[in-house]
């Protein structure tokens, strides 16, 4: 995308979430070439800073390399602006407009709609794109939605086409015909994160919301679960691979875990934790996509509506997960660590749960019958984030009793990125002795050097590009709701009983049991 002129404007700009993901994801991609020459990166926000003062508090948060830092704060600006009057995003819709004339002077583009046009169409080929990323409380978006959509959506020299859409717009289903005096393939975009909602009604009524300002083709729902290395890897791991697709079912699988734990407790994020609570805050959403692309079939192939198709299509399939059918928890004080409700930023006495199991199934020809355990927690024994496929004993061993020494494949999102099968294998030697070992594709090992891009970095850059395949989709996210909402409500009205676990353990003792009840076997290492 040489040709591109691109406008990136980051809400929320003096925020944390800004200052730790967003611009140094952008300041990656754009050290690395990635981003267009012609750019501007325009922070948007209520403080009222100048763009100097933004800068400064950037480059704490940027690399050693201080000639990449100074060209990339360069391309940074500031304007300050309320979310809820129309003033600031005037004047942002204004200075847009204005750098975007000047990007393309010398270019054919013309000085007024009417002007007229050259040999590749009247802007010379060259593309205009912006690109809205909300790093902002969910509460502001409608009105974010609606202001952008009045005053930001149009780009010099182009005209919104019907229905509000402005149609030079990359995606499938982007029915527009492009304004003529836009070159294809200009676009203007937005990114939003989680949380949407807080249940399926809240979370229909924010996408009603934005989807009357903004199409979903426009629309990038991030979870950064998607753009994380592993997680892009099991399209491949499972369509590239009979040996894999082979025992992807019911026959072969005993029972699957979705594993999430951190060695940390909210630490001052408790206010956001608290009324969202761990199910909703990596469960609904990061961990219920991994799983959806474990169990997913085959698309159709590999544009990104025929991906997300399939993963509304297993998650619907997904039976809404029972009280009975979930263990929760609460972190208490350990070994000096303070427990959750020790934490200044946390409500006295809040039963909001930091560590949850939740049994599902999908009921599919595939799984039908395979239980699947998603178990995530905060102020555990460790970090991880991995998926584990546990499989059946072979059918009448001749080696005696396999059950403790059971296949299984593992696929560890973080830390050291790592997939690996355990197999029985003989023990080397005289003997005729089995043991369990692995085969193990460690990437830190096999891809020793190779640096792994961070989730946003690879997102942003989707974005850019117009792939939605790695963001979702409205109806991904409602069926993701379904599953949970009778759960969470449950949970919410104290419905489900919440064993407290000592910081930096494995959870509370009930898990175990739990674990066990879902087939699952600790396989024994001799
Ligand atoms: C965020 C959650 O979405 O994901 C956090 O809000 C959590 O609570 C984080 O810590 C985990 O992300 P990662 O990439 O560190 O596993």
């Amino acid at each position: 995308g040489k040709d591109l002129r691109l406008s990136v404007v980051v809400f929320g700009a003096s925020g944390d979430l800004a200052k730790k993901k967003t611009y140094p994801a952008l300041y990656e991609l754009f050290k690395k070439g990635f981003l267009p020459r012609r750019l501007q990166i325009v922070g948007y926000a209520r403080t009222k800073l100048t763009t100097q003062e933004l800068r400064d508090r950037l480059r704490g948060f940027l690399d050693k390399d201080t000639e990449a830092v100074e060209q990339f704060l360069n391309a940074c600006s500031y304007v300050a602006g309320e979310y809820d009057t129309s003033d600031g995003y005037e004047r942002l819709g204004a200075a847009l407009q204005a750098w975007e004339a000047a990007m393309c002077v010398g270019s054919a583009l013309p000085t007024s709609p009417t002007a007229g046009g050259s040999a590749c169409g009247p802007c010379g080929g060259r593309r205009l794109g912006r690109l809205f990323y909300l790093a902002l409380p969910p509460s502001v978006y409608p009105e974010v939605c609606a202001h952008l959509r009045a005053h930001c959506a149009t780009l010099y020299g182009g005209i919104p086409s019907a229905g509000g859409r402005t149609a030079a717009d990359g995606g499938r289903g982007a029915k527009g015909t492009a304004p003529a005096q836009l070159s294809q393939g200009s676009f203007v975009r937005l990114i939003l994160e989680k949380p949407f909602g807080h249940d399926l009604a809240t979370s229909e009524t924010l996408a009603t919301q934005i989807g009357a300002h903004w199409p979903e083709e426009q629309l990038y729902r991030i979870d950064h679960y998607l753009g994380k290395e592993l997680v892009q890897n099991m399209l491949m791991l499972r369509f590239a691979n009979p040996i894999f697709s082979a025992f992807f079912n019911r026959h072969y699988i005993s029972n699957i875990q979705v594993t999430f734990k951190e060695p940390f407790g909210t630490e001052g994020r408790g206010g956001y934790f608290d009324s969202y609570g761990i199910i909703r805050d990596v469960i609904q959403n990061h961990l219920i996509q991994v799983l959806a692309l474990l169990t997913m079939e085959a698309p159709v192939s590999l544009h990104p509506d025929d991906i997300r198709d399939e993963k509304v299509k297993v998650l619907r399939c997904i039976a809404p997960a029972a009280p009975s059918d979930c263990v929760l928890g609460q972190y208490v004080a350990d070994q000096g660590q303070p427990g959750y409700l020790d934490d200044p930023t946390v409500p006295q006495g809040s039963r909001t749960p930091t560590f949850a199991a939740v049994r599902l199934f999908v009921r599919n020809e595939r799984w039908d019958g395979v239980p699947i355990v998603i178990k995530a927690g905060k102020a555990l024994n460790e970090r991880l984030a991995a998926v584990r496929i546990q499989l059946r004993t072979p059918p009448a061993s001749i080696f005696g009793p396999l059950d403790h020494m059971r296949n299984e494949l593992v696929i560890r999102f973080q830390p050291g990125e790592a997939i690996y099968a355990k197999m029985v294998v003989k023990k080397p030697g005289l003997e005729m002795d089995y043991e369990m070992s692995e085969l193990d594709l460690s990437y830190p090992e096999r891809y020793r050097g190779v640096i792994i891009p961070d989730a946003y970095e690879r997102l942003i850059l989707d974005c850019i590009r117009g792939d939605q395949q790695h963001f979702v989709r409205r109806d991904e996210l409602r069926a993701a709701w379904a599953i949970f909402t009778p759960l969470l409500h449950a949970v919410d009205a104290g419905g489900v009983p919440l064993h407290p676990y000592p910081y930096g353990s494995r959870g509370p003792a009930a898990v175990d049991p739990f674990i066990n009840d879902s087939g699952y076997v600790r396989t024994e290492y001799t």
